[in-house]
């Protein structure tokens, strides 16, 4: 097979693991900057070139699109579409999951958990929308935040204030979310591939951070899921169109709770923590 990695950088840990697994699998492997393709529509003719030459050779892409840079990963994405071509990640899927309130509203009437989460832009009733998150603390997120960024917990009045006055005057557009204690600075993370968790770990927070993420400090143990995780893993990586995802749910006394569904979940902190060859699962998956 002809595989296309779209990825802006070929050193990057989870490009490497992919294009190593596709070359031991025998498929001709290319990796090409995203941000270097160009798109060129016409009559009936959706192409995209790369160094002056044409792409239409390709028969499958795996796009590694950089949370930066999701407008343009998912122009490409979609003129590949245009063209017929398989991709392990549909344009729509990334878009729904690069943003959070998208991604929480194509989970509600599923069968999955999530923290009791506001969105508005018109905030004459402070007070009543925190009350119905539950009151302090509560969880403020930016819809684009990664790897923690973006993720406030807010503990009086006055930071909401703060906090909620300027996101609005910066047009940062965010939700304000319930803070589940219970989950005491941790989260699992769920690594989806086709109809199956390949892999999962649990990631704690360091020491006075409520934000397991590994970028934030925190670290992580392999764990065995239940039965009810694995299937709320599963649930929500299909609601959002995803065939390879790593769902982020938190435990709490009501199950799990999802907060995102990641449509590029890296593979460095959960192939090196659990020992699961991620990438070849992948490969297996884009064969079949
Ligand atoms: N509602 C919440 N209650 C408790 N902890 C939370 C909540 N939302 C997020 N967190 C913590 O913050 C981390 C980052 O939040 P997340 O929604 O996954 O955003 P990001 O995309 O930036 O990783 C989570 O992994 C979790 O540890
Ligand atoms: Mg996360």
């Amino acid at each position: 097979m002809n595989i296309l990695i779209l990825s802006r950088n070929k050193q990057l840990y989870s490009t490497k693991r992919l294009f190593e697994e596709a070359n031991k699998a025998g498929h001709n492997t290319a990796i090409v900057d995203y941000m270097h393709c160009n798109i060129i529509n016409e009559k009936k003719n959706p192409v995209v070139y790369y160094n002056g030459q044409s792409l239409r050779y390709v028969e499958t892409i795996i796009p590694r699109i950089g949370s930066t840079f999701t407008f343009y990963g998912a122009a490409l994405i979609r003129q590949f579409e245009m063209q017929n071509i398989p991709t392990m990640v549909t344009s729509q899927a990334l878009l729904k999951a690069r943003d959070k309130l998208h991604c929480l509203q194509a989970l509600t009437c599923e069968d999955v958990g999530m923290p009791k989460t506001y969105f508005t832009h018109y905030f004459y009733n402070t007070d009543e929308i925190i009350t119905a998150v539950g009151g302090y603390p509560f969880v403020i997120k930016q819809l684009e935040s990664t790897q923690g960024h973006g993720v406030f917990l807010v503990k009086d009045r006055k930071h909401a204030s703060e906090i909620i006055n300027a996101h609005l005057s910066a047009n940062k557009k965010f939700i304000i979310q319930e803070f589940v204690t219970e989950s005491k600075g941790a989260d699992i993370r769920a690594f989806v591939v086709g109809n199956k968790v390949v892999a999962a770990m649990k990631r704690q927070a360091k020491n006075g951070e409520f934000r397991s993420n590994l970028h934030q400090g925190g670290t992580a143990q392999k764990i065995e899921l239940t039965t009810i995780e694995t299937e709320t893993a599963i649930k929500s990586a299909q609601a959002m169109g995803l065939s390879v995802a790593g769902v982020d749910m938190l435990q709490s006394k009501r199950g799990p709770l999802v907060l995102e569904v990641n449509a590029s979940p890296g593979l460095e902190g959960i192939e090196k923590i659990t020992k699961v060859n991620i990438a070849e699962h992948i490969l297996k998956l884009l064969e079949s």
